[in-house]
């Protein structure tokens, strides 16, 4: 595997020239929220990007998957076999950070340390390969409970405590539904470098830590992966715990998505004339469940109006919204809140969330805007 050092520019790995970049080396960055809600499915080129660690190259000639641990067979896969001995599917699904909206939270109160993501860590494509399932299947995989499915990656962290490759996992009963993949493809191309090709994980319903990038190793095990990133990292720690001094297995671990949703389009401070505006966004629900409604308030959560639910392109998928209002010359305070399916609603403020690694901010969606 060679580690290619890039040299940073406002371009990279084939990205929009107004991606907000949140770091170059290792590569984070996401779209302007505005281009997320021009629509269902993002241009690969506009989707956002999160790295722990430089971005490997891996030959699909030179690529071999590792099946192992409590299985019958142990088996290594060449990218032909995996690409062509198995039924292949697609699946539309949103991925997110946990870190996505993180920036709010910060403003509550400081995080030293962490990248202040704003509304896009999260994007939609349209994932292809095969399912997680049919590969545990082909190499015997055993089907008792309490079983988990572990990752690990081609890329190496420094962040990581102690330096080690990516690695996370899900319980054998996620691993096996239908939706997990096995991903090649995106948005009907060869999965770039920079998404985790030449395959990666893709879990929808879970945060976006869990869709393993540059896929190298499964192991059906016992426990969790003890990999940093499901031991200490993407946790939820209480408010009052050291990050620094947790130790593996503090916090809460996270998997499924947290009901959410955001308000894309107008952005905060921009000047937008009287007349009609119509405020786009999108609602998502965590694992397998549906936005059933987004209410707006333009005044401060006294009163709410109900905004229109454009159908979701998938179950695994954000829904998008919009609202057409009519607001008065002046400051206009833009709320919005979903509710999904078992009549769940988001919590009201990002402060309420805090922890001290900044995960999991699903509060109301708050922008403000001038009209003139
Ligand atoms: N997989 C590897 N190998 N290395 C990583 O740094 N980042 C994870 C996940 N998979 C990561 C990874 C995180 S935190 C997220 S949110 C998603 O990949 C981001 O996927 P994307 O960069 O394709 O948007």
């Amino acid at each position: 595997m060679t580690i290619i050092a890039m040299t940073p520019t406002t371009t990279m790995w084939g990205k929009r020239d107004d991606m907000i970049v949140r770091a170059y080396l290792p590569y984070n960055a996401e779209p302007p929220p505005a281009v997320l809600a021009d629509g269902d499915i993002t241009p690969t080129e506009a989707f956002y990007a999160r790295n722990h660690g430089p971005i490997p190259h891996i030959a699909p000639q030179r690529w071999r998957l590792r099946i192992d641990g409590r299985v019958e067979r142990p088996l290594s896969l060449t990218y032909d076999q995996l690409t062509k001995d198995f039924d292949q599917h697609s699946v539309v699904a949103t991925l997110a950070c946990a870190g996505n909206r993180r920036a709010e939270m910060m403003r509550a109160r400081p995080m030293p340390g962490q990248e202040p993501w704003a509304r896009g860590a999260i994007s939609t494509a349209n994932w292809r390969g095969v399912r997680l399932a049919d590969v545990l299947a082909a190499a015997g995989a055993q089907r008792r409970d309490g079983l988990h499915v572990a990752f690990t990656a081609a890329d190496v962290s420094q962040a990581a405590r102690p330096v080690q490759p990516y690695g996370g996992s899900i319980t054998l009963g996620k691993a096996t539904s239908p939706e997990v993949l096995l991903a090649w493809q995106m948005n009907s191309r060869s999965l770039p470098r920079a998404h985790g090709g030449p395959v990666r994980v893709v879990v929808p319903g879970y945060v976006g830590a869990r869709s393993v990038k540059w896929l190298s190793g499964i192991t059906v095990q016992p426990t969790p992966s003890d990999s940093y990133f499901q031991a200490h990292d993407y946790r939820i720690l209480p408010p009052d715990a050291d990050p620094d001094a947790a130790a593996p297995g503090d916090g809460i671990p996270l998997s499924s998505l947290a009901l959410n949703c955001d308000i894309l389009d107008p952005v905060d401070d921009a000047r937008v004339p009287a007349g009609p505006l119509t405020i786009r966004g999108y609602g998502i629900a965590g694992d397998g469940r549906g936005v059933e409604r987004v209410d707006v308030s333009l005044d401060d959560g006294f009163t709410w109006q109900q905004a229109d639910l454009h159908p979701a392109p998938s179950k695994w998928s954000w829904r998008p919204w919009s609202l057409t209002v009519n607001p008065a010359p002046g400051l206009l305070r833009i709320t919005a809140r979903a509710w999904d399916d078992t009549g769940a609603a988001q919590p009201e403020s990002a402060g309420s969330l805090w922890n001290p690694r900044g995960y999991g901010n699903n509060a109301w969606a708050r922008t403000t805007v001038r009209v003139l």
